[in-house]
């Protein structure tokens, strides 16, 4: 979606459709020229008690002359105090809704009303909702026949109009929030790949592309530099499968080169059928989704090079199939990670853990100044959890809680869960160091401890973001499916360790 900003009167807008947010508080002299074009109506709308700017409050009206907006919708938000990034970017979803419906192409939204201390968050917000909801997923569908409708092919709505009041910092929020919502548009569209279009070798050729866009170094280690590496625990999943492994490295130098980097890690396991520890048929396909974590790092990585943040980031994908072939690991089998300790492999299934052991050695040797993973790992998780919150661990504090508040921020909230000492000793082994599996008991907490064994001395945090990345959705800027999640809020903790 392209956006503009505008900060003269909204009510001299060609567009359309102009969707005002209006605050609970409303102001009828500020709506004045905007209810005006429209005949008055919005002061009958507000004295009949339709309209009083509540959430989701909503009233349209058609424009009388020739000029400005050919529609205006006043769109309520509630009180200004209660105003959060996440209902902004609500409302411009539904906006985008609005357009939709309405078969347009492109509209403007004004945030001219929303009293006199706007929050630079707010328009940032606003370009999130309006880009996240342009997205949909339509490359592997024939399109209609030119000139019939069709409900699989929903107007694609292309341009967006921002308009506020003159402020400082608006192009620079606005910017910067079309920069995270489309990156986080790439992460959703790799995860929407299915597994045969989106195989570890193809999500490699995408980073590749990724790089190029953003300005970004790119490396990609195959199955003989893994080898040559001692990743054993990535080939051990990998093996299993026709389809080679990638561990796809990309490099942002925005900082200073003798400040350490930031790292970001992300499963990138483009299908998850268990290996010999098979899952049952229901609801397999969605392990397609496997590779959401490392869908969100390139989606990062992308909006982190377009906006030159100002830091050193490396973002990390270990990539494979997990399926079961003659060759496949067995349950039982013990395997030798990277980092020196050996693996018993007790369960197939828990093969998350396995492949980002090597990433996570792999980039702890880098001497970090953090690595923050995310992996849909556990469907523990999604038991603890729900939908609504990724799990969030990790051997940090400090950095566990800046986590919790990028995704605050971002309106991808997680919640911590402890890692203390006593849940490791479910992934004691007789065999060899450790094993792949803890048990039912707490098995997000151990997922994370079987990491944290990888991570040397490095400040690290870990996201489960199995009940998060993809699924049934009410968010008005979100489509059933895969939404990306947690690349705003990587991209909002960069962000803040950048001071940017
Ligand atoms: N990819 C799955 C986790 C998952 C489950 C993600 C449901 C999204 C929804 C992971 O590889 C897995 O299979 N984990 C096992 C671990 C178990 C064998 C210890 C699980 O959670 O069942
Ligand atoms: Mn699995
Ligand atoms: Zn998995």
């Amino acid at each position: 979606m392209r956006l503009e900003t505008f900060t003269g009167a909204p009510e001299q807008v060609e567009t359309p459709l102009m969707v005002v947010l209006v605050p609970s508080e409303l102001d009828f002299k500020e709506l004045a020229g905007l209810s005006r074009g429209v005949g008055g109506v919005l002061s009958r709308a507000v004295s009949s008690g339709d309209f009083q700017g509540r959430e989701r409050d909503r009233f349209l009206g058609y424009r009388r002359g020739s000029r400005g907006p050919e529609r205006v919708m006043f769109a309520g938000v509630g009180p200004l105090d209660g105003l959060t990034g996440e209902k902004v970017r609500a409302a411009a979803g539904r906006a985008v809704r609005s357009a939709e419906a309405s078969r347009l192409e492109s509209l403007a939204l004004c945030l001219s009303q929303l009293g006199s201390e706007v929050d630079p968050r707010w328009f940032q917000a606003a370009a999130e909702g309006l880009v996240l909801a342009s997205w949909r997923f339509d490359e592997l569908r024939s399109a209609p026949a030119a000139g019939t409708e069709s409900e699989d092919w929903p107007p694609r709505v292309e341009s967006a109009v921002v308009v506020a009041k003159p402020s400082q910092g608006l192009d620079r929020a606005v910017e910067v929030g079309q920069a995270f919502a489309a990156g986080e548009n790439r992460a959703r569209t790799l995860q929407a790949r299915p597994g045969n279009v989106a195989t570890p070798t193809q999500l490699a050729a995408e980073a590749v592309g990724i790089a190029d866009d953003a300005g970004l170094r790119i490396e990609v280690l195959g199955p003989a530099e893994m080898e040559a590496e001692g990743m054993g625990a990535l080939l051990s999943v990998a093996q299993g499968s026709d389809e080679e492994p990638r561990l796809i490295v990309l490099r942002h130098d925005g900082g200073d080169p003798a400040t350490a980097p930031l790292v970001l890690v992300g499963k990138g396991l483009t299908f998850d059928a268990g290996g010999i520890s098979i899952k049952p048929a229901k609801g397999m396909e969605d392990m397609k989704y496997d590779m959401s974590g490392g869908a969100a790092v390139l989606g990062a990585m992308l909006a982190i090079g377009r906006l030159g943040i100002p830091a050193n980031v490396i973002g990390v994908v270990p990539s494979s199939e997990n399926l079961l072939n003659g060759s496949a690991t067995k349950p039982g089998d013990v395997v030798f990670s990277r980092a020196g300790k050996s693996i018993e492999v007790i369960n197939t299934d828990a093969e998350g853990r396995l492949i980002l052991a090597d990433a996570l050695d792999y980039a702890a040797e880098w001497n970090p100044a953090a690595i923050v993973d995310c992996a849909t790992l556990t469907g523990a998780c999604v038991i603890a959890l729900g939908h609504h919150r990724s799990a969030v661990l990790g051997s940090d504090e400090d950095l566990v809680a800046e986590v919790q508040s990028a995704g605050d921020r971002a309106g991808q909230p997680c919640w911590p869960l402890p890692l203390d000492e006593e849940y490791r000793k479910q992934l004691k082994s007789d065999v060899a160091d450790l094993k792949n599996v803890g048990g039912r008991p707490a098995g997000t907490i151990t997922a994370a401890c079987f990491l944290s064994e990888f991570v040397g001395g490095v400040p690290w945090a870990h996201l489960d973001i199995a009940g998060t990345a993809y699924g049934k959705t009410k968010k008005s800027y979100l489509r059933d499916g895969p939404n990306g999640t947690p690349c705003r809020l990587l991209l909002e903790w960069v962000r803040a360790r950048a001071g940017f």
